[in-house]
């Protein structure tokens, strides 16, 4: 009998021991950590461990992202789902590296994830930009999708954001991003899949975007909307703040700002020139989070990075 309760106690101390930290991997970023072995890829590539629960947040564009993990010693095999930000082929490329290993898992994505996307050459062409592979070939090779809701708990207390509206007056989105309409004619990509994760911790929330095309202040806005005002830990993803008017990054950052952000670690489409503007604004509260850095944060309080 006694043996039983020791049994149990430990199990739940364990239990407590495993949720009391979350740990953010950058597996696939524009820029490398100076750490031996990791590769650099534009792209963008995070996996979320919290207690058993593992999620990949994107694949980056090709098979990088699973090469950093093992050089920074992350099993991907017991990964329980993929989320999708959005369907540009920056971001999906790498699922055909998950058809290929042994893993199972299902990707959830909203049903525009497959949208034909294009971006627009100076001479006037489209240049394609979207998944490459289509939704039926990914599948004959394994992977399942779920299109989940704009709002959808992914594991206990991780949420999916998508269709985030448009609410401000300076975050206009990229005009070099298109799609066609039904005549053929190029149209600004309204990027209803854009998504981004949260999760919800005693302290407050840990935010993870992927491009942020519907713009990080409208995304970070929604999500204390859905999740009520409490404190936002940390920021961790792509910002599009690369291809900008300086005016915007400006209004963006002091945005920012006011939503008294502990910290926040950029990547990927943040671009240097918005990347050094931030660290100024931000000081010891900003990072860059690269392909192989690792954020852990603890649900007590407390941003460690390696
Ligand atoms: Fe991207
Ligand atoms: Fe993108």
């Amino acid at each position: 009998m006694g043996g039983i309760t020791d049994e149990t106690e430990r199990a739940a101390s364990n239990k407590v021991k495993r949720m009391d930290k979350i740990t953010l991997s950058v597996l696939c970023d524009n820029s490398a950590a100076m750490k031996e072995g990791i590769r650099a890829e534009h792209g963008f590539s995070i996996l979320i461990e919290r207690g058993n629960t593992k999620v990949l947040f994107d694949t980056g564009q090709s098979d990088v992202f699973w090469h950093n993990a093992d050089v920074m010693g992350k099993d991907l095999s017991s990964i329980d789902t993929v989320v999708l930000s959005h369907g540009h082929y920056d971001h999906t490329g790498g699922l055909l590296s998950l058809a290929r290993s042994s893993v199972n898992v299902q990707v959830i994505a909203h049903r525009d994830v497959f949208v034909a996307r294009y971006k627009k050459q100076k001479d006037g062409s489209l240049k394609y930009i979207g998944c490459p592979y289509t939704q039926a070939y990914l599948e004959s090779r394994g992977i399942n999708f779920k299109f989940v809701t704009p709002h959808y708990e992914v594991a206990p207390d991780i949420f999916y954001v998508s269709e985030v509206p448009q609410a401000n007056d300076f975050e206009k989105g990229d005009p070099l991003l298109v799609v066609k309409d039904e005549k053929g004619l190029s149209v600004r990509d309204p990027f209803m899949d854009d998504a981004s994760l949260y999760i919800k911790t005693p302290q407050g929330l840990v935010v993870i975007l992927g491009c942020s095309h519907r713009g990080v202040v409208n995304i970070l806005e929604h999500i204390l909307t859905l999740a009520g005002n409490v404190p936002i830990l940390t920021v961790v993803g792509g910002t599009h703040l690369s291809r900008v008017d300086p005016r915007q990054t400006k209004k963006t950052i002091e945005a920012l700002k006011g939503m008294n952000i502990q910290t926040i670690g950029v990547s990927h489409c943040t671009g240097l020139e918005a990347a050094d503007e931030m660290k100024r604004s931000f000081g010891k509260r900003f990072f860059r989070a690269m392909a192989g850095v690792v954020i852990t944060i603890y649900e007590k309080g407390g941003v460690v990075l390696q």
